[in-house]
């Protein structure tokens, strides 16, 4: 399987703490089935200032000790990009790490808060997509306004939005509600990739297979199949192409 958000590059965001948890969540990921994995460090202006620069460093101490530790995963970065008007400047400027290609335009992986739709939302993603960067909505089943009415969505995937669905909100870590969210969103077909958003050994672990397991009973294998495999890898294989 591909993962293709989770915070396993060390030290730069609230994710793996060091090296050594990085190695860790590594190895649970080989466990589990994932062969090829995409960190997607948090860009948050004025809480995670990291550039790509900053990112390109730490995927490159990573790859190294991945080698050393003999731990067979392929890795790759992007970033989590945190929603705010800083997104329109890093887009222009082409400053902001991309996730991936989808049906020729790049894809962004977009945070919103968790608590909110922010007003005008829309305008930034279509603002986006007039410039062939398809935002890819983070975790829409953990955002309280989604949550209380999912048509809150509609709009977004009616302007070509992309959707990830986290593997642990699907087997129940966020409670029934986000659960239950998740499950509509697939049932529904407005999901399009499904994603660890793994932080910690301890509680956000980067593991795939019990929630393709639960999709596979919900929805079929092939779908299944799709959210964890086909689709991630379509947008992200890029990255991995010269390796
Ligand atoms: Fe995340």
């Amino acid at each position: 399987m591909i993962d293709i958000h989770n915070h396993l590059l060390p030290g730069i965001d609230d994710g793996a703490a060091d090296m050594d948890e990085a190695l860790a969540l590594a190895r649970l990921a080989v466990a589990d089935g994932i062969t090829h994995l995409v960190c997607t460090p948090h860009m948050h202006p004025g809480l995670y200032d990291n550039d790509r620069a900053a990112i390109e460093a730490a995927l490159a101490n990573y790859r190294a000790a991945l080698a050393e530790a003999g731990i067979a995963l392929e890795v790759a970065a992007a970033a989590e990009v945190r929603f705010g008007l800083e997104v329109m400047t890093g887009a222009t400027g082409g400053d902001m790490p991309l996730l991936g290609e989808w049906a020729g335009c790049g894809v962004l992986l977009l945070e919103f808060p968790h608590t909110e739709i922010p007003f005008g939302a829309e305008r930034l993603t279509g603002w986006l997509i007039d410039r062939d960067i398809l935002p890819m909505i983070a975790h829409p089943e953990r955002n309280r306004d989604i949550v209380n009415d999912p048509h809150r969505l509609t709009a977004f995937i009616e302007q070509g939005c992309l959707t990830q669905v986290t593997a642990s909100a699907l087997t129940g870590q966020f409670g029934e509600r986000t659960q239950r969210c998740a499950e509509h969103l697939i049932l529904t077909g407005q999901a399009n990739c499904i994603a660890s958003d793994a932080h910690n050994i301890t509680n956000r672990v980067p593991c795939l297979g019990r929630a393709r397991a639960q999709v596979d009973e919900l929805a079929g294998a092939e779908v299944a199949q799709a959210l964890c495999l086909d689709q991630p890898w379509q947008i992200v294989a890029g990255h991995f192409a010269a390796g």
